[in-house]
């Protein structure tokens, strides 16, 4: 027959594991709406909704659409959303000079949003990908990107989307002192008060595949044209290299650092928030939600259950913020019911 025994055990650690109030009770991390960033996408037209095929239940929108999504991701408590412009090829050159085109169509984007809702944050994105004939976030010159001729057109790119309305802009690009030079710009210009969230370690993964489908913005298979971004963006190997671009970062007056993607890089997350004081950003990118979505579609994971896992994994490493598509979906679920 079967005794049963009772080791003599001190600390019995499924003490606190034995009910779901309890669990809720004791739970050290909690992910909530007021740290979401939605990221959208827009394009030119009225009534456009285009699915993207890599990235299920995200959308091209017309400005028209992009105004309806907000106001329901804004109904929902999200604080704010990452805007990126889908431009026609016709409209993408070398020298990326749409990007200045103050009646563009991410200027009147961003003025439609800011002017339907004032209060939902509108974060802009800095960088010259989604105007570049060539694909890449700088000018190309003898297959270089070149830096400091870049950083002077980024800068000039904030200053047109801070006159369209921007709260924060968001500098992408990973050109070696953009921060300093927006920050420098905007101020001579009276923008004392729009923030810059800075992409701090932002590696070359990936994981960007199905958001360069999007804006159909990958580098150009051309002679002469890099393949990758490899000369700008960081080596996936590499966290210290973090600590240096963060330390630089804040020395230019970033408001807010970044990592990104973000479930690979949980390290990086969690070092660069023991390193500063000011709020850490995580961006969960298109890859990481095309697999999330693929595998759920398939039936192979648990869609909300792996989306909870992922996401407060981000936020126990120490992400502040995060971007990610599931912001919507997330914040529905959060609602819905108790954790
Ligand atoms: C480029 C940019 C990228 C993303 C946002 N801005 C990636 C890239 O092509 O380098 C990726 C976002 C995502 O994958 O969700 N400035």
């Amino acid at each position: 027959m079967h005794t049963p025994t009772t080791l003599p055990l001190k600390e019995r650690p499924r003490r606190l594991r034995r009910t779901a109030t309890l669990r809720r009770m004791v739970r050290e991390t909690r992910l909530s709406v007021d740290q979401l960033i939605a990221p959208l996408f827009v394009v030119e037209g009225k009534h456009v909704r285009q699915e993207i095929a890599a990235m299920p239940g995200q959308y091209r929108l017309s400005i028209d659409e992009l105004i309806k999504e907000a106001q329901q991701l804004y109904a929902l408590g999200i604080p704010a959303v990452a805007l990126f412009p889908a431009l026609d090829a016709s409209l993408k050159t070398p020298d990326g000079r749409e990007a200045l085109n103050p009646k563009g169509l991410y200027p009147r984007a961003i003025q439609a949003l800011k002017q339907a809702l004032p209060e939902l944050l509108v974060i802009t994105d800095v960088a010259l990908d989604p105007y570049s004939s060539d694909g890449h976030d700088g000018i190309v010159r003898q297959g270089r990107i070149v830096n400091d001729e870049t950083v002077e057109i980024l800068a000039r790119m904030a200053v047109v989307q801070a006159q369209a309305g921007a709260d924060i802009v968001a500098p992408s690009d990973m050109m070696d002192g953009r921060v300093g030079a927006i920050r420098k710009a905007l101020d001579e210009e009276g923008f004392t008060e729009v923030a810059i969230l800075s992409y701090t370690a932002k590696y070359a993964s990936a994981f960007y595949g199905p958001f360069r489908e999007a804006l159909d913005s990958a580098p150009r298979h051309r002679p002469g044209i890099p393949p990758d971004k490899k000369t700008y963006q960081m080596d996936p190997a590499n966290a210290r290299e973090a600590l240096r671009e963060l330390r630089l970062d804040l020395d230019e007056g970033a408001d807010i650092v970044m990592v990104k993607p973000a479930l690979p890089y949980l390290d990086v997350i969690y070092r660069l928030r023991q390193a500063c004081d000011v709020p850490v950003a995580a961006y969960h990118v298109s890859g990481e939600y095309a697999m999330l979505k693929a595998a759920a579609q398939n039936g192979w994971i648990d869609e909300k259950a792996a989306v909870f896992e992922v996401l407060t994994a981000i936020h126990r490493a120490g992400a502040d913020l995060i971007l990610t598509y599931f912001a919507g979906q997330l914040a529905q679920w959060l609602k819905q019911d108790l954790h």
